[in-house]
């Protein structure tokens, strides 16, 4: 059986290419500017990428762990989720609050079944990698997240108290949800790469408590109208976790010589680009001057969701499909030297143009073409490794007259 979210995964992939052609062609000038489409740019890749594959492949991980086969499809849950993106993907561009609340809540419902199926799976006493607890707190991040998205346009940040909802948003779904999720994703993946674990037990649960604990301080400052004693905290655990992440896998990925490939250098020079508006926060908090502190909150989400989240995606999403459409054993990190060079160019003046005011559109326009060429020439691979799985699903199905 063929794992249904994963070939969502890779469907969201082909239609951000083309909603990132149309970013460059709207900046060019060559396309009108229609509202809405920056959300959707984003949420293909947050949702239609990132959510799928984790919700394909979290499961599949965590049997495989305990070495039992992948648990069957839950059908229900691919339902609510799909059909909550299809419903918000209308209902946001047209501020439709019947249809963001129904999005928000189907997607919602995905994510707590999600919860309870991981949960259900009977893994949590198994001696493993320890990559569990960051699933589920990363989930439950996310169930925030939605909680607060959904809202953002439908008015119930006032009776939530929440002071600046668009960060909690923002914050809940990357340093919570996306963060904790990849730190899991490393622990599972890197074994299966090196036959090595990723760090001592002690040292990834040492780093699970500083980010989960991060990421709540990061929710809970923009929450409480920009509290800096729950803000402060929060970075500093937030980075020194993420920081202690990428020692340890640099030192395993480099142990295995598998820095020879552009898989791994993804992987690693993806964090730059969730670090930098990190090591910005403090500037924009003490109000440093020449700092643009609008301008970075306005511009930086884009560079994170394409440098850090797509970037990560670049690397793992091959070795997803490899493993789970194709079945194979020896399946590796995806990604290649143009993919490597063009996303990180592409990001590097997403920043650039935060600085540069007078030449902001010619520069968001050219990093918007580097991103498709970057796209393009990762999502190569994941497409054609998923027309394969689904020829050779075809072939195989009994056939009749
Ligand atoms: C049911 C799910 C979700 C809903 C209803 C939702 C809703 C929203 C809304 C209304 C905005 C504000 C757009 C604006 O003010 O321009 C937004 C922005 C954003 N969301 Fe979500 N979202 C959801 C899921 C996610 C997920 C899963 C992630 C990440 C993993 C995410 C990451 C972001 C980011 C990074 C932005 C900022 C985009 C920018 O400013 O360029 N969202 N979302």
């Amino acid at each position: 059986m063929l794992n249904p979210f994963l070939l969502m995964a890779a469907f969201y992939l082909i239609v951000a290419i083309v909603a990132v052609a149309d970013a460059a062609l709207t900046s060019f000038g060559l396309l009108p500017w229609f509202t809405g489409l920056p959300w959707l740019r984003v949420h293909f890749i947050t949702i239609g990428v990132f959510t799928e594959a984790a919700f394909g492949v979290l499961p599949a991980f965590l049997a495989a762990r305990r070495g039992a086969p992948p648990p069957t499809t839950r059908w229900d849950i691919w339902l609510l989720l799909n059909a909550g993106l299809v419903v918000l993907l209308a209902g946001i561009p047209s501020i439709n609050p019947a249809l963001i609340i129904t999005g928000g809540t189907l997607v919602f419902i995905a994510a707590l079944l999600l919860i309870l199926q991981l949960r259900g799976l009977g893994l949590a006493q198994t001696p493993g990698n320890g990559s569990l607890k960051f699933y589920v707190t990363g989930l439950v991040y996310l169930l925030t997240g939605i909680l607060v998205g959904t809202g953002l346009w439908v008015g119930w940040s006032e009776p939530l108290r929440i002071g600046v909802p668009k960060e909690v948003h923002i914050h809940a779904n990357s340093w919570g949800f996306a963060s904790l999720v990849f730190a899991g994703l490393l622990i599972d993946l890197v074994p299966a790469l090196t036959a090595a674990p990723l760090a001592s037990r002690r040292t990834t649960t040492s780093i699970f408590w500083a980010m989960a604990l991060g990421a709540l301080g990061l929710v809970l400052g923009p929450w409480l109208h920009g509290n800096l004693f729950a803000t402060v905290p929060g970075l500093v655990l937030h980075i020194t976790a993420t920081v202690w992440l990428l020692v340890v896998l640099v030192q395993a990925l480099r142990r295995h010589g598998l820095f020879a490939r552009a898989g791994a250098w993804h992987l690693v020079v993806s964090y730059v680009w969730i670090l930098l508006p990190v090591l910005m926060a403090p500037l924009i908090l003490l109000g440093v001057a020449n700092v643009p502190g609008a301008d970075i909150e306005a511009t930086a989400p884009q560079a994170l969701v394409y440098g850090w989240m797509l970037q990560f995606f670049y690397a793992v999403t091959p070795y997803f499909v490899a493993r789970w459409l194709l079945r194979d054993a020896n399946a590796r990190l995806g990604g290649n030297w143009l993919s490597l060079a063009a996303v990180n160019l592409g990001s590097v003046l997403i920043w650039a143009s935060i600085f540069l005011v007078e030449i902001r559109a010619p520069l968001h326009a050219t990093s918007y073409v580097l991103l498709g060429v970057s796209l393009v020439a990762a999502a190569w691979e994941t497409i054609s490794i998923t027309l394969t799985a689904l020829r050779r699903a075809e072939q195989s199905a009994p056939q009749t007259a």
